[in-house]
């Protein structure tokens, strides 16, 4: 099969909770998922993510715009949208029966969409070997660790073979690892299935690691579009030179500090500094530090996702 042209449309959607205090959890949001992409959504606790997938995903209704997933409208042919989709809510202990064990949950969900028997277990145990599970598949789904049941809920989500997969923290509760492993997984199954995966993740390394494209959310608004290196150069539109291995002396930072606007990150264990050129900038920070007999790590200024993630946001609430 083809990966969809335009996989999701979201144009002009909001959503509005109405209760004792009105919510707008997505604000006025239009953005294309091209077919066969890994896409992360990424923004604060509350920014409106959770919300924008299960709008996607038919559990929810917009209150205004249109969704089309696959071609369907959400509104329109929710069961039609159904079929294309798999989904991993953030919702682990409720996502699978907790009295069945993983295989007899395999059974039971492949069955609804039309699976035999047979062949949701061949999938279930060919994915959870991949991930290192296979010895799990027989417990009851509620004596399994959070992260075990973590992984059998996004497995769940691959068995019928969806064009779309929606996860939302997929590597929540997971070890390094084990959430490598899951992300290897991803991958895989998006070349082998011509799929487009949408994440959700609070871990920016992996949004990097995984991602073709992030979509930064904040306040239900669209704030960001683009490569997880289109976002650092965003949030950082200058180039620095790091100095890494303080606290350090305060001659010594003065000293720095003339060289550029000097930024302390991490408590003051690294410096940032701010520069024209960090060609230039390198030789006069390894001589002023030379010249105190202080070993540290001297590198080009490369922002972090996590760097990139705190401008944004406090930018973006400074406004
Ligand atoms: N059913 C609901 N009724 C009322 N308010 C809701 C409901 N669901 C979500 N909200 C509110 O909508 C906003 C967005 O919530 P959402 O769950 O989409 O955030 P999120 O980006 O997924 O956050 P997190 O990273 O913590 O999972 C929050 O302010 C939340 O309190
Ligand atoms: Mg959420």
């Amino acid at each position: 099969m083809t990966a969809l042209e335009n996989a999701v449309a979201f144009k002009d959607v909001s959503k509005v909770f109405r209760g004792p205090r009105e919510i707008k959890a997505v604000d006025n949001v239009s953005f294309d998922i091209k077919g066969g992409t890994i896409i992360g959504l990424l923004g604060s606790n509350g920014a409106g993510k959770t919300t924008l997938i299960r709008m996607t995903t038919t559990l929810l209704s917009p209150s205004s715009g249109r969704i089309v997933v696959a071609g369907y409208d959400v509104m329109g042919a929710p069961e039609k949208v159904r079929e294309h989709i798999g989904y991993a809510g953030q919702d682990t202990e409720r996502s699978l029966y907790y009295r069945l064990s993983p295989r007899e949950n395999a059974k039971y969900f492949g069955w609804l969409s039309g699976l035999r028997a047979e062949t949701a277990v061949e999938r279930l145990e060919h994915f959870a070997c991949q991930v290192g599970m296979d010895d799990r598949l027989d417990q009851h789904f509620i004596t399994l660790s959070g992260g075990e049941k973590q992984v059998f809920v996004v497995l769940r989500a691959l068995l019928h073979y969806p064009d779309i997969v929606f996860l939302d923290e997929p590597s929540k509760s997971l070890d390094v690892l084990t959430a490598r492993r899951i992300r290897g997984l991803l991958k895989e199954y998006r070349h082998k299935h011509n799929a487009t995966v949408i994440i959700t993740s609070h871990n920016l390394k992996e949004l990097e690691d995984v991602c073709d494209k992030l979509i930064f959310i904040d306040h239900g608004r669209k704030v960001f579009e683009g490569s997880p290196e289109e976002l650092k150069r965003v949030a950082f539109k200058s180039e620095s030179v790091e100095v890494r291995g303080g606290p350090f002396e305060d001659a010594i930072v003065g000293e720095l500090m003339s060289l550029g606007e000097t930024v302390p990150m991490r408590e003051g264990r690294e410096l940032r500094i701010v520069c024209e050129n960090p060609y230039v900038t390198i030789r006069q920070v390894v001589n002023i530090l030379e010249a105190y007999d202080v070993r540290a790590i001297v590198a080009m200024g490369e922002p972090s996702l996590e760097d990139a993630f705190e401008q944004i946001v406090g930018r973006v609430r400074d406004t």
